[in-house]
C-alpha cells in the first residue's frame, strides 16, 4: 500500500503535485538543492490551499492536516523510505537519467519510479535502472491541483503491473489517468504544441493580433485560455523545448518551431515567469 510519496523538482509542478498527494493523505517528502526553492513551493501550497478554503471545498482543519504531512529535504537519501516516487526536475534527459540511476539505488526495489516529464523518453530513464519494468511517465498538468487528467506513460519494459498501480494511485487523488505510448510529446504535446506553434505563426504573419487570434479560440471553440496566452502561461522556453523534442524525434517539417517563438525564447520574453511574453504581466 502506498502511504509516503517522494516528489522530486520544488518548481510549479513538483509543488503541486506535493499538494495533491499531501491533500489526498499521503504523507510526502519534497526534495529540491536549495532550502529556498522549498520555501516558494511551500508558499504557493499555501496559497493554492487557502483559495480552496476560501471556495469551501476544503476545511481548515483538512487544509492544516495536508500541511502536517507535508516535508521538505535538500537530498534524495530521505527517500529510502518513500513506497512510490514522482521526479518533476528540470527537462533535460542527461540530469534525469542521472536522477534515475541514483533513485534505483536509493529507494526500495519494490518501488514505482515516475517521471513527470512532459517530452522526454521513458524508455531512456527506464534504462538508466535496474528496474525498467517499475518506470513510468506519470504527466500531470499545470495547475495540478486543478486540472484533472494524468497522462500515464508506458515505457517500452513498463509492466502491465505497474501501469495499474500508478493508474489507481492516480484515481486516489481525484485525477484521471490516460495511458499514452512513449512517443516524443506523448499525446498531450503532440496535440497541443502544434496549436500553440500554429498560432504564433499566425502572429508572425499578420493574420491576426495575440488579441484576436486568443479569442477567436476562447470564443469560437470554448478553449478556457487562447493558445498564446496558454503559452505564456506554460513558459515560451517550455513550449520551445518541447517542439525541438516533437521535430527532433518525428523528423516531420511540421514540427518545426515558429522563427517568433526562437526570436521571442532569445530575447529573454518567457511567458508570465519572466514577465513578458504575447502579453505583460505584472510582478
Ligand atoms: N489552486 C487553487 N485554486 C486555483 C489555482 C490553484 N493553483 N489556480 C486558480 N485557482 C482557482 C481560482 O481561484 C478561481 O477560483 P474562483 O472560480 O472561485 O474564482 C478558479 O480557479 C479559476 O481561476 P481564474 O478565475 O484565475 O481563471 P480561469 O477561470 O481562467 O481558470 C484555469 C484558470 C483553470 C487555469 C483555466 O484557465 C484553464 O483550464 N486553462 C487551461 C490550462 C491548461 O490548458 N493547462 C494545461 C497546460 S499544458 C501542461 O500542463 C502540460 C505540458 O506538458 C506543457
Amino acid at each position: 500500500m502506498i502511504k509516503t510519496v517522494g516528489v522530486i523538482g520544488a518548481g510549479t509542478m513538483g509543488s503541486g503535485i506535493a499538494q495533491v498527494f499531501a491533500q489526498s493523505g499521503f504523507s510526502v517528502c519534497l526534495v529540491d538543492v536549495a532550502p529556498p526553492l522549498l520555501d516558494r513551493a511551500r508558499a504557493t501550497i499555501e496559497k493554492s490551499l487557502a483559495k480552496f478554503v476560501e471556495k469551501g471545498t476544503l476545511t481548515a482543519v483538512d487544509r492544516d492536516a495536508a500541511l502536517g504531512r507535508l516535508s521538505t529535504a535538500t537530498a534524495v537519501d530521505c527517500l529510502s523510505a518513500a513506497d512510490h516516487v514522482v521526479e518533476a526536475i528540470v527537462e533535460n534527459a542527461d540530469a534525469k537519467r542521472a536522477l534515475f540511476a541514483s533513485l534505483d539505488t536509493i529507494t526500495r526495489p519494490d518501488v514505482i519510479l515516475s517521471s513527470n516529464t512532459s517530452s522526454i523518453s521513458i524508455t531512456a530513464l527506464g534504462a538508466a535502472t535496474r528496474r525498467p519494468e517499475k518506470v513510468l511517465g506519470m504527466h500531470f498538468m499545470n495547475p495540478v491541483p486543478l486540472m484533472p487528467l494524468v497522462e500515464m506513460i508506458r515505457g517500452q519494459q513498463t509492466s502491465t503491473g505497474s501501469m495499474r498501480i500508478a493508474s489507481d494511485l492516480c484515481v486516489r487523488l481525484g485525477k484521471t489517468p490516460v495511458e499514452a505510448a512513449d512517443y516524443p510529446g506523448f499525446i498531450a504535446n503532440r496535440i497541443l504544441m502544434p496549436m500553440i506553434n500554429e498560432a504564433i505563426f499566425a502572429v508572425m504573419e499578420g493574420v491576426g493580433t495575440p488579441e484576436a487570434i486568443d479569442a477567436v479560440m476562447k470564443l469560437g471553440m470554448n478553449h478556457p485560455m487562447g493558445p498564446l496566452t496558454l503559452a505564456d502561461f506554460i513558459g515560451l522556453d517550455v513550449c520551445l523545448a518541447i517542439l525541438n523534442v516533437l521535430h527532433d524525434g518525428l523528423g516531420d517539417p511540421k514540427y518545426r518551431p515558429c522563427p517568433l517563438l526562437r526570436r521571442m525564447v532569445a530575447a529573454g520574453r518567457l511567458g508570465r515567469k519572466s514577465g513578458q511574453g504575447f502579453y505583460s504581466y505584472s510582478p
